[in-house]
């Protein structure tokens, strides 16, 4: 079996609102895919239901043939790993009370994937492979420019070695050429990593640059 998620028929509803339009689609290991449509389509709705942020009024989501909802433990745990989603919003995604030292530290800690001597070598490694200064790292997120803080979210959502990382529209809140940089390192980790990617924006431009395959919600 290649595909890694499959996505079949998924809707959803807010009340009357229908928020997704039904949709499938597979994810294979190492592929870049791209989400577009109009703001309001449903594009979040269905990046959160992929992760299982938000449950799909109907339709499912299986994960290594396995549906998602049904999850459990163990095997939750590992779901929870290997999909990682960055959002839009670099600032709301980081604990404003929290060392960017810390920020990286979590999921290390929660999900045991370090051991704890190396946890600290692998934290300058993070910074490093998302291109930030090591100088950082006793800042917090209100201290680290919009750019900076988005290159955070993408180093914590590597941390754990995700093999499918979902990005809601990263870069529309940054500056062109820093979102020209951020793509550029997204495609560079997509190859050292082996990850898939599935990339939300409403900027054909964006999506063009850095998917192999476009769905039009
Ligand atoms: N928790 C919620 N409760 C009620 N309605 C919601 C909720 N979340 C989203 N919606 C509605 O569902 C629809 C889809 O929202 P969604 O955030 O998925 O759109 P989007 O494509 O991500 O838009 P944008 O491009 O502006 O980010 C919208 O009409 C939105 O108002
Ligand atoms: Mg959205």
């Amino acid at each position: 079996m290649t595909n890694m998620i499959e996505i079949i028929n998924i809707a959803k509803h807010f009340g009357k609102i229908e928020a997704l339009k039904p949709i499938s689609f597979k994810i294979d290991y190492g592929e870049s895919i791209g989400i577009v449509g109009k703001s309001g389509c449903g594009k979040t709705t269905l990046a959160k239901i992929i992760c299982r942020l938000i449950k799909p009024t109907s339709g499912k989501v299986l994960f290594r043939g396995e549906e998602i909802s049904r999850l459990k433990k163990k095997k939750l745990k590992a779901f929870r790993q290997k999909v990682q989603i960055v959002f839009q919003d670099p600032l709301a995604s980081l604990n404003p009370k929290m060392r960017i030292r810390n920020i990286l530290l979590e999921p290390l800690i929660i999900h045991k994937n370090v051991l704890a001597k190396y946890r600290d070598q692998r934290v300058r490694a993070l910074l490093k492979k998302v291109g930030l200064n090591y100088d950082l790292i006793d800042k917090y997120p209100h201290q680290l420019s919009g750019g900076e803080r988005q290159r955070v979210n993408i180093a914590r959502a590597l941390a754990v070695e995700p093999k499918l990382l979902i990005c809601d529209e990263p870069v529309s809140s940054l500056d062109l050429p820093i979102q020209a940089r951020i793509l550029k390192l997204l495609a560079q980790l997509r190859r050292e990593e082996n990850l898939a990617l599935l990339f939300i924006s409403h900027d054909p431009a964006v999506i063009k640059a850095i998917s192999e395959r476009i769905i039009q919600l």
